[in-house]
């Protein structure tokens, strides 16, 4: 490997999103960093073969890809996600790869992938109906009400067996059309965040709920607390990050009376909080682990790569 590798950088909101311009900082020190806006990307299909267009660049010339923030408010995503399939397909190393990606954001697939992979994940049950809803809702006293997809902790309520936990069922199912509930842990008042790249865990931060809160996410007021990880945590952190695929993902643990279980792993995760409490920049941790993969690749006889 003579030259630099080069590294396409995909994210929608550089000048809004600190990650984005992280993960382009880090990508200069040791690579080509080559930005590309989701909305500028085309294709093209002709007799020679399949390629992914961005501002007139044929993409399979660089050597892998981040997916920052691969959709943005412009552009189509009915079209980007098999854009980046295809790349995939070409043999692109795609990081984090598209198909985990859709996994991730999905927390009913999510749920399905951790308990088939054998990862602790507390129960749930997902209702198009009250009378489903209702009916966990008598069983297990209380569930954690989440949007199938959502993030930053918004839209999830803690619902009760009581009249009113009742009153709020259908209104939560109009809102969106299938609910998803889970078995409350009871925690410390906190939750570990888990900043898994590659085959370990990176970093790990503890995220401490506001008074009288319960969601920790930061977005909702939780500090980030330094925090060390035993092995089997830090084991089954790493496990559910290969359960849904993801290379670099920030893995939600909760620290309940039968052990540690997973509730979530975020394919696109923020790492502000993690450098505030361990000083530690994951885009130094996600760069080193993209080079990996694509020596790895490249060693492997790069498998259709031009
Ligand atoms: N089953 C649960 N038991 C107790 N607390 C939970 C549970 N599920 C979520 N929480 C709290 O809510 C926060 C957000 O939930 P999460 O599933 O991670 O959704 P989001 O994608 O919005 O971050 C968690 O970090 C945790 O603090
Ligand atoms: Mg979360």
């Amino acid at each position: 490997m003579g030259e630099a590798l080069r590294i396409g950088i995909v994210t929608a909101y550089l000048e809004q999103d600190w990650h984005s311009q992280q993960l382009v900082a880090a990508v200069a020190r040791i690579a080509e960093p080559c930005i590309i806006r989701p909305d500028q990307l085309g294709a093209a299909v002709m007799p020679d073969g399949v390629s992914v267009l961005a501002q007139g660049i044929d993409l399979t010339a660089l050597d892998g890809f981040i997916l920052a923030r691969g959709f943005g408010d412009r552009g189509n995503s009915d079209f980007l996600v098999p854009v980046y399939q295809m790349l995939e397909r070409t043999g692109a190393v795609l990081v984090n790869s598209i198909n985990a990606l859709l996994v991730a954001i999905d927390k009913f697939e999510t749920s399905v992938r951790l308990r088939q992979a054998g990862v602790a994940t507390p129960k749930v049950v997902v209702a198009q109906d009250v009378e489903l809803a209702r009916g966990v809702l008598r069983e297990w006293g209380r569930a954690v009400v989440k949007p199938l997809f959502g993030s930053l902790g918004l839209g999830i309520e803690l619902v009760e067996d009581t009249p009113g936990g009742y009153a709020l069922l259908p209104v939560l199912l109009e809102r969106f059309g299938a609910i998803y509930l889970q078995e409350f842990v009871p925690t410390p008042g906190r939750d570990i965040r888990a900043f898994v790249v590659g085959d370990r865990v990176a970093a790990s931060i503890y995220r401490v709920a506001a008074p009288g809160g319960w969601r920790t996410n930061i977005a909702q007021g939780g500090a980030p607390e330094r925090c060390r990880l035993d092995a089997a945590t830090a084991g089954l952190a790493v496990a559910a990050a290969r359960a849904v695929g993801l290379d670099y993902t920030g893995v939600d643990l909760l620290e309940g009376p039968e052990g540690p279980s997973v509730i979530e792993v975020n394919g696109n995760p923020l790492w502000q909080g993690v450098l505030d409490a361990t000083g530690r920049n994951m885009a130094e941790e996600i760069v080193a682990w993209v080079i990996t993969r694509i020596t790895q690749t490249a060693a492997k006889g790069g498998e259709g790569r031009a």
